[in-house]
């Protein structure tokens, strides 16, 4: 049988899964929200971000990640997240919980100093080694996150497709839309060959996740 291009990310072996705890028992802070790049805190731990659409799950995958539950601020308002929010877990790592894109009501103006600063920090952040993108898993890829994926090719930064919310998903769709998801990546020259399937509810998905972060060099 042929591979399918984009599997998805198998589950971390014994040792991997115990470097991704190992990294995410060093605990994890709360350091600061940024609105400007000149607000960045200096690049001088390895950096991953989450990016995707405003509701898509974002600040509960950081919660699930580093076990804090009202760390990252998760809310059924979309948009709530509006600061590039910066996370130190352990010695070395930040974690970037970034705004959620493409959300209907938010004036203009706003969206376009988000979309100007998520442009800015993606193209020109040294120490991110990988970005993230969360697709929901009930929707696949829509045209904003394309319009993402296309400024992540443009930034050379590495992304990975992670599904959320994958226990809203009947077990009949989930080919479905992976399959959409592999269809839509395919055309992005940036993205990690693996699509990671999470919940936060549930806990799918976060030692393999946390097990990625940890072996980033
Ligand atoms: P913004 O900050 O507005 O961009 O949103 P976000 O991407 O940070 O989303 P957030 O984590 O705030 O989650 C949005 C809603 O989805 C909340 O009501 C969460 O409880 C819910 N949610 C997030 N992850 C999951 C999941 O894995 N399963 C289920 N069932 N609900 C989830
Ligand atoms: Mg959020």
């Amino acid at each position: 049988m042929t591979a399918l291009p984009f599997p998805v990310a198998e589950e971390p072996d014994a040792e991997s899964a115990e470097a991704g705890r190992m990294l995410f028992a060093g605990g994890t802070e709360f350091v600061k929200g940024v609105v400007a790049m000149s607000g960045l805190p200096a690049s001088d731990r390895l950096e991953v971000c989450f990016a995707g659409r405003s509701n898509v799950g974002k600040s509960s995958l950081i919660n699930a990640l580093t076990g804090r539950k009202g760390l990252a601020r998760a809310s059924n308002t979309p948009g709530r997240t509006q600061e590039i929010n910066f996370f130190a877990t352990g010695e070395n790592h930040y974690l970037v919980d970034l705004p959620g894109y493409g959300f209907a009501n938010a004036p203009t103006a706003v969206v376009a100093k988000w979309q100007a600063l998520l442009k800015q920090y993606l193209s020109g952040r040294q120490s991110l080694r990988r970005a993230f993108v969360l697709i929901d898993a009930r929707h696949g890829v829509k045209k904003v996150d394309d319009e993402i994926l296309s400024l992540l090719d443009g930034a050379a930064v590495t992304f990975q497709a992670v599904l959320t919310k994958a226990d809203k998903v009947k077990e009949a769709d989930r080919a479905r839309i992976l399959d959409q998801v592999r269809t839509a990546l395919a055309k992005h020259p940036a993205a990690f060959p693996e699509i990671v399937v999470t919940s936060s509810e549930k806990g799918w998905g976060i030692p393999t996740l946390r097990s990625i972060i940890a072996e980033l060099e």
